[in-house]
């Protein structure tokens, strides 16, 4: 049973103060769930709960680690670890509120996660096992980010997150290695150029294009210097991250200085699909444009992925409403923007029964916590996004994933193409 959950300050990869809930199991178990933060987040996900006032930016978290003591504790005490659901529902009740705004989706998603890694560890098993419950597992298809932007880079392209997909490699590791080729012949081509200012939030590099069609040629161009083919080696994977720039119905993209309607935000990304080798689009419309994703998902078939982030927040009823209203055909699954393990299992499920892609996904602030790398082969979501291939915040992911396809050894199964079920219907 659980003994003791405590809760203390740690600092994210964007050297913000986050929770980390530490959970003591009666046989002696210790383990740790830390919690991400978002940047471009969703109106309707979980609330993290911060201290707000002029220090440390507001982002303090002294509210959340007292309410793990004063609340979840003591009610936590006694209970049985490997009941997720039930520690996750009884979690959901104390809170009380619809976004876990009281308790914060910060402290849930902490404490949350501590319990199924004390539970994982207690088993004694690999976290992605005792998920798996010795069902079948597919090792992700990674989505990874070459070039950052939107918020994530000061504003240096509309477009959020520029990644490459190489659904053909033969492995996991196989598609690292290909990616780490791209990522180098990227900033080799922006150096040249005098367009590389750094790095962004997610190791990303920080660029200094000055259209987003310049960020697309360049990656087309990185491809093809690294020796791959575009397309059939290696295929462009876009976050447009639309909620950050769009509105009732109107886009604003700054770099450019244009403003869209719907209709023109539809040509603009519908251009982009037939000029360049795009596989998969998140977030191509605002939040609140469940018309605008309906239309252009039915625009590009079932060729391209068209995922919903902000648009569904891990919230498995929004999952299914999109699913029976076809505004999008795959789904980012944030444990954090749920604020528990088994709502955002249950997000996953519902898009998995839906024939939709999963994409189990890392925020931008992140930290040393490789759970989501396990959750990704554990749930069988078939894809993983984590940011790009730099920092080790980033790399502790895709590292870890390395480790667990070479457990698997000859069970081991790259998911590739199959990672997109609506594809083949
Ligand atoms: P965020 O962005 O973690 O800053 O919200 C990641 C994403 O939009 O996928
Ligand atoms: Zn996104």
């Amino acid at each position: 049973v659980i003994l003791t959950v405590h809760a203390r300050r740690i600092w994210d990869s964007r050297g913000r103060p986050t929770v980390e809930a530490e959970v003591l199991l009666s046989d002696g178990t210790l383990a740790r769930g830390i919690a991400p933060a978002g940047a471009s987040r969703g109106s309707r996900e979980a609330v993290d709960r911060r201290d707000g006032g002029p220090r440390l930016g507001g982002f303090d978290v002294q509210d959340a680690l007292a309410s793990v003591r004063d609340e979840i504790a003591p009610m936590l005490a006694g209970r049985d670890p490997f009941d997720q659901a039930a520690i996750d529902f009884a979690l959901v009740a104390l809170d009380g509120t619809p976004n876990k705004r009281r308790l914060g989706g910060n402290t849930t998603v902490a404490v949350s996660l501590a319990v199924l890694h004390a539970a994982a560890a207690s088993r004694g098993l690999a976290l992605w096992r005792y998920l798996a419950e010795d069902e079948p597992v597919t090792i992700p298809l990674p989505e990874i980010q070459i070039f950052g932007g939107g918020v994530h880079a000061g504003r240096r392209t509309d477009i959020q997150d520029f990644m490459v997909m190489a659904p053909k490699a033969g492995s996991f590791a196989e598609a690292l290695e290909i990616t780490a080729e791209v990522y180098r012949a990227a900033g080799a081509i922006m150096a040249e150029r005098g367009l590389l200012q750094g790095v962004a939030d997610e190791g990303g590099w920080w660029p200094a294009f000055s259209s987003n069609e310049q960020a697309l040629d360049t990656l087309v161009m990185a491809i093809e210097r690294a020796g791959y083919v575009p397309r059939d080696d290696v295929a462009i994977s876009l976050d447009v991250a639309a909620s950050e720039f769009g509105r009732d119905g109107r886009y604003r993209l700054g770099l450019e200085g244009r403003e869209f309607d719907r209709d023109a935000m539809a040509d603009y990304l519908l251009g982009w699909c037939e000029r360049y080798p795009i596989l998969s689009i998140e977030d191509p419309f605002s939040e609140d444009d469940a018309e605008g994703l309906k239309r252009f998902t039915a625009a590009v078939g079932d060729s391209i992925q068209v995922i919903g982030d902000d648009f569904l927040v891990t919230n498995a009823a929004l999952v299914e409403q999109a699913a029976a209203e076809q505004t999008v055909n795959a789904v980012l699954v944030k444990v954090n923007q749920a604020g528990t393990v088994t709502e955002a299992k249950a997000a996953c499920e519902a898009g998995r029964r839906a024939g939709f892609g999963t994409i189990v996904s890392a925020r931008s602030g992140e930290t040393e916590d490789v759970a989501i790398a396990h959750l990704a082969v554990g749930w069988n979501a078939g894809q993983l996004k984590v940011g790009s291939f730099a920092r080790s915040e980033r790399m502790a992911k895709w590292n870890e994933v390395l480790r667990i396809e070479e457990a698997l050894g000859a069970k081991a199964r790259f998911a590739g193409l199959d990672a997109m079920p609506f594809r083949r219907r």
